[in-house]
């Protein structure tokens, strides 16, 4: 597990659309598993700025979307992935999959038919959910329609008029799905997040906390900035906090 702290989001940015240039460019990114929210939609800024060659050849495929939203409401994950992936990267639509359009298992197996997913970025909710995997979630859920924990709700009504627009369940690929992935790249950013990030790094291994299984994959990186990492402990960093732009390396963690 690598660690990364950034002065400012903007600059954690920049650090992972350096990672996935260096994959992309190794022939090692092929199928890319995208989140959206806040957190990596300047990564996805920054790809395009790169005017990386192989961007319009990768096939995405997304971790959830909303249940519920009328047709091409913009807030859906499909209209947020189009405006922020498909069109600026120049993808054909049937590189781009989104869950909740057929059945679950159907998602499971289009990922399996594309030999699975090299690099899925996630960012973490404040609850710890990875994708909507809420508290509460197994570590060997699939792909699945799922009931949001309030507290997301709120969090995710700043993209809505109004609460109570905010949907109320959601498909989500499952957390046994997610670690499947052969890479992960968790992008956390501010004060809101640093508390998940502590207990998903340091916490117990708890169905409670669903990012902490992130600590079962052997190739994750996350990419904070310094006030998400503000509450992980010098022996988490190995360091006593000294901000870099190095990767660091938790010990002992796989
Ligand atoms: C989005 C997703 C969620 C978000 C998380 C953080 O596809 O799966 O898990 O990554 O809620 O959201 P932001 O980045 O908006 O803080």
């Amino acid at each position: 597990m690598a660690i990364l702290i950034s002065p400012t989001p903007r600059a954690g940015a920049i650090s992972a659309a350096a990672m996935l240039s260096t994959w992309l460019d190794a022939g090692e990114l092929a199928v890319l598993g995208v989140a959206t929210g806040s957190s990596p939609s300047s990564l996805y800024e920054e790809l395009v700025r790169g005017g990386h060659p192989f961007l319009s050849e990768l096939t995405v495929f997304a971790l959830d979307e909303y249940l519920g939203l009328p047709p091409g409401h913009s807030e859906s994950y499909r209209s947020v992935i189009n405006r922020e992936i498909a069109i600026p990267f120049h993808l054909d639509q049937s590189r781009v999959h989104v869950p909740g359009e057929g059945a679950p298992e159907a998602y499971e197996a289009a990922i399996v038919e594309h030999f699975g997913v090299d690099v899925q970025l996630l960012g973490i909710g404040s609850n710890g959910h990875i994708g909507f995997n809420e508290p509460g979630s197994r570590f060997d859920s699939r792909t699945r329609q799922v009931a949001l924990a309030e507290s997301t709700r709120v969090a995710n009504a700043r993209f809505f008029n109004s609460l109570g627009e905010v949907p109320t369940h959601a498909v989500t690929q499952g957390i046994g799905t997610i670690l499947d992935a052969r890479r992960l790249l968790v992008l956390a950013f501010g004060a809101t997040k640093a508390s998940a990030v502590a207990a998903a790094l340091e916490g117990p291994l708890t169905e409670d906390l669903p990012a902490s299984a992130l600590r079962d994959h052997s190739d994750v990186t996350w990419i904070l900035d310094t006030a998400a990492a503000e509450r992980l402990s010098p022996a988490a960093l190995q360091v006593d906090f000294e901000r870099s732009s190095h990767p660091r390396t938790v010990g002992g963690a796989s």
